[in-house]
């Protein structure tokens, strides 16, 4: 038995907003400017992301999110582009991954576009993500993930405060087929 209400009855934004950024749920018809900030970003996407390999066309992207778009209103999953508040530019995607709504637990992740790296735009879009889905979701605990040779995006999990809990040796195959270990940082509500 669980308190929990269903997750599909739950009521909350689709949207958030930070210092710099928009985070929102996909639409139709973001898939172009996705598209275009995916193909900017081949190098640095294809070694960590099995959707970018091959890469996406514009087809492909737009009708990704449209199931996102859906995925969000069944509460499966909370995905999010993010969008430079100053002019609208496609920053790059994250969002909420529900991973059990009756804790509830979500694993955050992200990825940006490389003409945007090293600006901190991430960072604000998990911080944003963190401080929502422990107010406004009733999170208890969130997760971030990532391949130990993915020095980038572990230290977007440490700048944004979340603590490494263990590595899960030889977890998965690599985009490249090379057996990959696993790092798992975490958040908990009473951090
Ligand atoms: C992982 C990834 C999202 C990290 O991007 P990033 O630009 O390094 O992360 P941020 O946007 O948080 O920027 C942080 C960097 O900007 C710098 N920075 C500049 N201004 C900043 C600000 N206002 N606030 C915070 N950091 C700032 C930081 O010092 C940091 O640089 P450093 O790591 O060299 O010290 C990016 O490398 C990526 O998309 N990789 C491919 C996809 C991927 O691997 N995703 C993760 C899968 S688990």
């Amino acid at each position: 038995m669980t308190d929990q209400p269903k997750a599909i009855l739950r009521d909350f934004p689709d949207h958030l907003e930070t210092e710099r950024l928009i985070l929102r749920a996909p639409r139709p018809g973001d898939g172009a400017a996705g598209n275009e900030a995916i193909r900017e970003s081949a190098r640095e996407l294809q070694p960590w992301m099995p959707w970018a390999n091959p890469l996406p066309t514009p087809e492909d992207t737009e009708e990704v999110y449209r199931r996102m778009a859906a995925q969000w209103l069944m509460r499966e999953s909370l995905p999010l582009i993010l969008l430079r508040k100053e002019d609208g530019l496609f920053v790059g995607g994250s969002g909420l991954m529900c991973r059990d709504w009756n804790v509830p637990f979500f694993e955050i992740g992200y990825w940006v576009r490389t003409s945007l790296q090293g600006q901190g735009y991430i960072t604000e879009a998990v911080l944003a993500q963190t401080r929502f889905a422990f107010d406004v979701l009733g999170a208890r605990r969130i997760e971030i993930r990532c391949d130990a040779r993915n020095t980038r995006s572990a230290r977007v999990a440490e700048r944004a405060g979340y603590t490494l809990e263990g590595r899960l040796r030889h977890f998965v195959r690599a985009v490249d087929g090379t057996l990959a270990d696993i790092l798992i940082y975490a958040l908990t509500a009473d951090d």
